[in-house]
């Protein structure tokens, strides 16, 4: 079983990195923005209440998100791993997948963390916005999403590097430049 996190600001690539990443590797795909946009076009109780934080640009509860992963995972007890995109946000949901992943015996394998400037970060999500339909890709709330993820998501790189799972990757270029150097470090630690 391998477990990656792949980690980064609100439009470093996350979600284009990881249908690579699973294609290659045949992992099971996590992405806790894309089931809440599920729950919120479904109009669910959970789906309406985070729908009030996405709007705002600012995170869902813990205890919602922390409650789906766990779903998640029972989900697929036949995968050959996760690939965790946008989740862990925040110390405490990362110390609830250790929790929930050390019960099942299979730890976080590496973390992937992308590395994109501020500027670059604006301008993706800015011209994504004319077309994706997505509530939290205007100016202000990108804004507000970049000062949430200072303020309560890049201590989780601390968290990874303090436990020497953090690697850092340029993720400035073609999405092609960057899926090898993702594949690289994977390929270091999981030789096909
Ligand atoms: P989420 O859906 O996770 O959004 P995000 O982190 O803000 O990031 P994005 O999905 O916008 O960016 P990405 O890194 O996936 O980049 P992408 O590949 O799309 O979260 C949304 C909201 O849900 C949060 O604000 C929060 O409210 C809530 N939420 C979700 N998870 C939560 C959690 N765990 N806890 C609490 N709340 C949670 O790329 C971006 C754009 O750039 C695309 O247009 C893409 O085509 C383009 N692009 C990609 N790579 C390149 C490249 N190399 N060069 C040029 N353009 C590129
Ligand atoms: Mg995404």
């Amino acid at each position: 079983m391998f477990n990656l996190v792949l980690f980064g600001p609100p439009g470093s690539g996350k979600g284009t990195q990881s249908s690579k990443i699973i294609e290659k590797y045949n992992l099971a795909h996590v992405s806790t923005g894309d089931i809440l946009r599920i729950e919120v076009a479904n109009e669910t109780p959970l789906g309406t209440e985070a729908k009030k934080f996405m709007d705002q640009g600012m995170l869902v509860p813990d205890e919602v998100v922390i409650g789906m992963i766990s779903s998640k995972l029972d989900e697929n007890p036949n995968a050959a791993g996760f690939i965790f995109d946008g989740f862990p946000r925040t110390v405490a949901q990362a110390q609830a997948l250790d929790n929930l992943l050390d019960f099942k015996n299979h730890p976080i394998n590496i973390v992937l963390s992308l590395i994109v400037s501020e500027d670059e970060l604006k301008t993706r999500l800015i011209s994504r916005g004319e077309s994706s339909g997505r509530s939290d890709d205007n100016e202000e709330v990108i804004t507000k999403r970049i000062k949430e993820y200072h303020a309560k998501t890049s201590p989780v790189a601390d968290y990874y590097k303090s436990k020497n799972k953090l690697v850092e990757v340029k993720g400035e270029g073609t999405v092609e430049t960057i899926f090898d150097s993702l594949c690289d470090e994977i390929d270091t630690i999981q030789p096909e």
